[in-house]
């Protein structure tokens, strides 16, 4: 049986086992997918010793990703510029790292959500990994202009600087958000921690353009203290990152399989689910 697996700590709570064995389903490959939880100073460990056992590819989370992509012995652009791995391959060749959340994060925007970013002004909050791993494939996607911003506006300025090296055209500028005053954006995307600690970034008010979507890359039973804060602000649509992390499964899906699977019915179920 082809075997792959999400590696992390904690893993328990992980949603890749049962999103990647529905596509299994799906699209009829017979392989498994499970979860393996690495000692914090076991990454490397768990990941040769998966691979020994005849191991095809996994999945890296939460807190490895920067280690998967110092493992990896080749790198795809995207992963290169996120500077992080989430998806690695075992083939012939060595150890693939690659990094599918951006590209995740675009598809579930401009297919799931209907939403076009060629032409869009995008702001995206936040400069950690999260931001910087959405950072090529949205600019990949031609946005009329994209602001980065952050609450530590130096952290903002040196993701843009790094990006404007790897795409000296790209339409990119970086602000604290009081540098967000007097602006607005079609698609408002947070890529902030704050969700988690059930807080929202201190936003300038009219951030929000008419028609706007404002995005969370987090995601909950109920809508992210960010989604609610943009509903109150004026945000048209909102939408938070359960479809971002079911469509980062199913790119690095394809990437293994070379399948892509339908994602709309897996989407529905993780809703159901949630609810
Ligand atoms: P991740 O890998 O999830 O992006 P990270 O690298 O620790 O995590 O980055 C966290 C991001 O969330 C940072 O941009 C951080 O802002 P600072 O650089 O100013 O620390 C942002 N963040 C966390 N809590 C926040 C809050 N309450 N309000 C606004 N931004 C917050």
């Amino acid at each position: 049986m082809d075997r792959y697996a999400v590696v992390g700590n904690p893993i328990a709570h992980s949603k890749s086992p049962q999103i990647h064995r529905l596509f299994a389903e799906q699209t009829g490959q017979t392989m498994s997918y499970e979860a393996l939880l690495a000692p914090l100073d076991g990454f490397a460990e768990t990941v040769a010793s998966f691979r020994a056992q005849g191991g095809l590819g996994m999945n890296v989370t939460v807190p490895f990703k920067l280690e998967a992509h110092a493992l990896a012995e080749r790198l795809t652009p995207r992963a290169q510029a996120a500077g992080a791995v989430n998806t690695l391959a075992f083939g012939d060749e060595g150890m693939l790292g690659d990094n599918t959340d951006g590209a995740g994060l675009v598809r579930d925007l401009e297919h799931n959500l209907d939403c076009r970013l060629a032409g869009a002004s995008v702001l995206l909050l936040g400069a950690g990994g999260a931001a910087r791993g959405a950072l090529l494939p949205l600019l990949s996607s031609r946005p009329k202009k994209l602001v980065i911003a952050n609450r530590t506006p130096g952290k903002a300025l040196a993701l843009a600087e790094h990006f404007r090296g790897l795409a000296p055209q790209a339409p990119l500028e970086a602000c604290g958000f009081e540098g967000l005053a007097g602006l607005d954006f079609d698609i408002v995307i947070n890529a902030t921690a704050a969700s988690l600690a059930a807080e929202a970034p201190e936003l300038p008010p009219a951030i929000y353009a008419s028609g706007s979507l404002a995005y969370d890359m987090m995601y909950g039973a109920t809508p992210t203290a960010f989604l609610v804060a943009a509903d109150r602000a004026g945000a048209a649509r909102l939408a938070d990152g359960l479809g971002m992390l079911v469509e980062q499964a199913a790119e690095s899906f394809a990437l293994w399989r070379g399948v892509r699977p339908d994602t709309t019915p897996v989407l529905a179920e993780l809703r159901r689910q949630l609810a």
